[in-house]
């Protein structure tokens, strides 16, 4: 009898997690499995939402952009039952392994249902934040950069004419790799992230120093930067305890400050959800076939509770554990790097 193999996706959307899925299904083929997919992550587990997938269903998939088995942010360790209802789900569809792609929240259920329920699972990095250990990149995050940057060139036209400081607000509730490699693959003149205090008189400085030279000037800016002095509100929390940012614009109280401080124009966007869409890039299409067919191999070699990750040029397998016991954040030579270009 031929295995029985379920994938999901949960947390966050992003670009590269069809081509994930599409490389997956297409290596279980080799290996003459049956592919369900689980509808919106472990809730589809938990609620016995599953589909049988076709070839069909995935052929067109490389340049489709968000995952077309759903996601959703659902904890199976918060919800009563939760835990006890996915692994009748198991039983009941006779699954053999499952692959769950996602980041540390998702990854983190799938590595404690191995540890605890011996569950036998393997996992895709997918987040557009990149701060998933244990792997070099994740799929998501250069579209998502890519997607910021090409918006920072829309800023960058309009700044110039209008002789503003031009904020943009993307994406990064704890890391802050979107804004650096956004600020620095599109020329900016400051860049905030949550790993670092803000150096508000600093930035404005410099941000007085850029204006003389070109009458202008460009700031990125993580939407979980804290600013002092600013309220952030009252903050929700997910089932993973993280916060959501619903009403927070960071943007705005910054772009506030620096008029106050320099006597600057100063205008914001927040680019937000688009990040999270459009057209896949090559490095994401690529990274997500990449890391799908190595899930179904680690499968095949029955090889769980690890996570296909990307180390240098290769594919290569690293525990669930490891990659999720804490989230890969900005250090300091990555800081000392982008100062380089704040003159
Ligand atoms: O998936 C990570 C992330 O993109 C964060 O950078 C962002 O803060 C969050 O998701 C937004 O999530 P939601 O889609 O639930 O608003």
């Amino acid at each position: 009898m031929s295995k029985r193999i379920g994938i999901l996706t949960g947390g966050g959307d992003c670009c590269g997690l069809n081509p994930a899925i599409r490389g997956a299904v297409y290596r279980a083929f080799d290996y003459h499995y049956e592919v369900f997919g689980i509808r919106d992550g472990w809730k589809g587990l938990i609620e016995s939402n599953l589909f049988k997938i076709d070839l069909e269903d995935v052929e067109e998939l490389i340049d489709k952009a968000g995952t077309f088995l759903g996601t959703s942010r659902t904890n199976p360790f918060k919800i009563e039952g939760g835990v006890e209802s996915a692994l009748n789900t198991i039983t009941n569809y006779g699954l053999d392994a499952i692959l769950a792609m996602g980041g540390e929240d998702t990854l983190g259920v799938a590595s404690k249902l191995f540890r605890e329920k011996k569950v036998n699972i393997v996992g895709a990095p997918k987040t557009m934040d990149n701060d998933l250990s244990a792997t070099d990149f994740t799929f998501g995050f250069d579209s998502a950069v890519t997607r910021a940057m090409e918006a920072m060139k829309s800023l960058e036209d309009t700044g110039r004419s209008h002789h503003r400081v031009m904020i943009m607000e993307v994406m990064g509730r704890h890391a802050g790799w979107v804004a650096l490699y956004t600020g620095l693959a599109s020329g900016a003149d400051w860049v905030l992230i949550p790993e670092e205090e803000p150096d508000v008189d600093g930035m404005c400085k410099q941000l007085q120093r850029v204006y003389s030279r070109k009458k202008y000037a460009l700031v990125v800016v993580s939407e979980g930067v804290k600013l002092p002095g600013v309220d952030s509100g009252k903050e929700e929390l997910d089932q993973f305890g993280h916060m959501i940012l619903k009403k927070r614009e960071i943007g705005q109280s910054l772009g506030d400050i620096i008029t106050e401080k320099t006597g600057i124009e100063t205008r914001h966007a927040v680019i937000g959800h688009m990040q999270r869409g459009g057209i896949p890039t090559v490095f994401d299409r690529m990274l997500g076939l990449r890391t799908g067919v190595k899930a179904m191999e680690l499968i095949e070699e029955q090889d769980f509770g690890k996570m296909a990750a990307m180390k240098g040029n290769e594919i290569v397998a690293v525990s669930l554990e490891e990659a999720t016991k804490e989230i890969k954040k900005v250090d300091q030579e990555w800081l000392k790097f982008a100062r380089i270009f704040f003159k």
